[in-house]
């Protein structure tokens, strides 16, 4: 009875809503563990398409239980506006959404606070999603957060409130980035979401430990990426959460001895979106051509997605830090049409070979990769569901990723439908899903 992660290996958008959707159905709970509306997971259904920004993917399955983690931020806004969303479609959310009380909550003022960070002269600009997330977390490890917790009791929260925007506003002051807020409105918008989320909120980490006792199955959903990871990432160009592997358990609750397996998803090549350091990014028609083909655009910005080739010390590097088991290879058919197609499998760094990924962002913009070049294999994979189908370049792209990275490729998306997967039989992705 396997409890895996399901999180990203690169810098976000690998594809994982698809795949935590598909995999859910051996799965009785999917939690989230780390990150706000931020993220945005898009899946397909049919003719229906779903981006998820808080709620895991796993509530696209009837029945499924979906679990908030304690190591979110939660916009009760966003979350109530995505419960509509869904809902209209006929699913059923409230019935089946468990919140955690220990969740942080997210204010229009922390969106306020982004600005000093990201607008004002002299700082350095991550390029995020501008939703707040980031000083949210500050709160929250600057232990002067609001949990769900507070904001359920009213005598607890309102002093709470008021102290906390006292000073977000001294500061916005102070730093010139003060946008007219009317708090005593905010305050009681948010006195009142939390009556109607009130009936989803729980003790999740006691939820989740219960079940897994009880021999049902979690599934963790990752948010952003490894290379987004608050440690681990390329800081400081990442997001403000822990989304690689150990975060499933501070995020959660259950602890690392009831997790069985990692599973990394990985785009057949690699994306960034905001700023920082991208070894592999394709400036040139290439880059183009993937975006094009790909459709690489923010699911939540929407802003275009910058694009570059498969970087095989990056995944070495990702699948030490989480351990990975298998990995998910998706959009191989983005890669088609092209005559020829580069894998980085090694960095050099002012003319010398580096074994390891450089800790200074200095260092990382400088280093250079060193592509072996593969031929392409020039026709359609779209859709194939057998790892026989797939034209032999593409099973020797494929075999070589896995040879470089020393990672089985468990399975590869061929588009974005449920049933345009291949699991391969015999893998460890096949047994953890047993
Ligand atoms: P933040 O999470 O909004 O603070 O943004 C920090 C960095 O993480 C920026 O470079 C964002 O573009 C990036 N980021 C945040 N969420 C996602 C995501 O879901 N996919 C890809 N990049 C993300």
């Amino acid at each position: 009875m396997s409890n895996i992660i399901i999180l990203g290996s690169q810098w976000g958008d690998e594809g994982k809503g698809k795949i935590v959707d598909l995999f859910s159905e051996r799965f009785d709970i999917v939690a989230r563990y780390q990150g706000g509306h931020n993220a945005g997971h898009t899946v397909f259904i049919g003719d229906k398409k779903f981006v998820l920004k808080l709620i895991p993917s796993g509530i696209l399955r009837p029945g499924k239980k979906a679990v908030i983690g304690n190591g979110l931020v939660l916009d009760p806004a966003a979350l109530l506006a995505e419960i509509e969303t869904l809902e209209s479609s006929g699913l059923d959310v409230k019935g089946n959404l468990a919140i955690s009380n220990r969740a942080h909550v997210l204010f229009p003022a922390h969106r306020m606070m982004e600005r000093l960070s990201e607008a004002r002269p002299g700082r350095i600009s991550i390029g995020t999603t501008s939703r707040g997330i980031g000083p949210c977390y500050e709160d929250k490890i600057a232990r002067r957060g609001i949990r769900i917790a507070d904001l359920l009791h009213r005598e607890v929260f309102r002093p709470l409130f008021d102290g906390l925007m006292e000073e977000k506003v001294a500061i916005a002051k102070t730093f010139g980035i003060y946008e007219e807020l009317d708090l005593t409105r905010t305050r009681d918008e948010y006195e009142a979401f939390a009556e109607r989320i009130r009936p989803m909120v729980c003790d999740t980490a006691l939820l989740l430990n219960q079940a897994i006792r009880s021999g049902k199955r979690v599934l963790f959903e990752g948010a952003q990426g490894t290379m987004l990871d608050i440690d681990h990432g390329t800081y400081p160009f990442v997001t403000s959460s822990s989304a690689s592997a150990g975060g499933a358990s501070t995020g959660t609750g259950v602890p690392p001895t009831r997790i069985d397996g990692v599973v990394g998803v990985s785009k057949a090549y690699i994306t960034r979106v905001g700023g920082g350091p991208f070894p592999t990014e394709a400036r040139d028609g290439a880059g183009e051509q993937i975006r094009r083909r790909g459709n690489e655009f923010g699911a939540v910005t929407g802003r275009p997605r910058r694009c570059g080739w498969f970087d095989a010390p990056l995944l070495r590097y990702t699948a030490t830090i989480n351990g990975f088991d298998s990995l998910v290879v998706t959009k191989l058919d983005v890669l088609d049409e092209f005559d020829a197609i580069q894998v980085c499998v090694g960095y050099r760094c002012s003319g010398t070979e580096i074994a390891e990924m450089p800790p200074l962002v200095a260092d990382m913009e400088k280093v250079e990769p060193v592509y072996e070049c593969l031929p392409g294999w020039k026709s359609a994979t779209f859709g194939l569901t057998s790892y026989e189908q797939l034209p032999a370049a593409a099973r020797d792209y494929l075999a070589f990723l896995e040879s470089q990275t020393g990672v089985e490729i468990g399975s590869i998306s061929t588009g974005p439908e449920r049933n345009q997967t291949i699991v391969r039989s015999g893998s460890r992705l096949e047994k953890l899903l047993q």
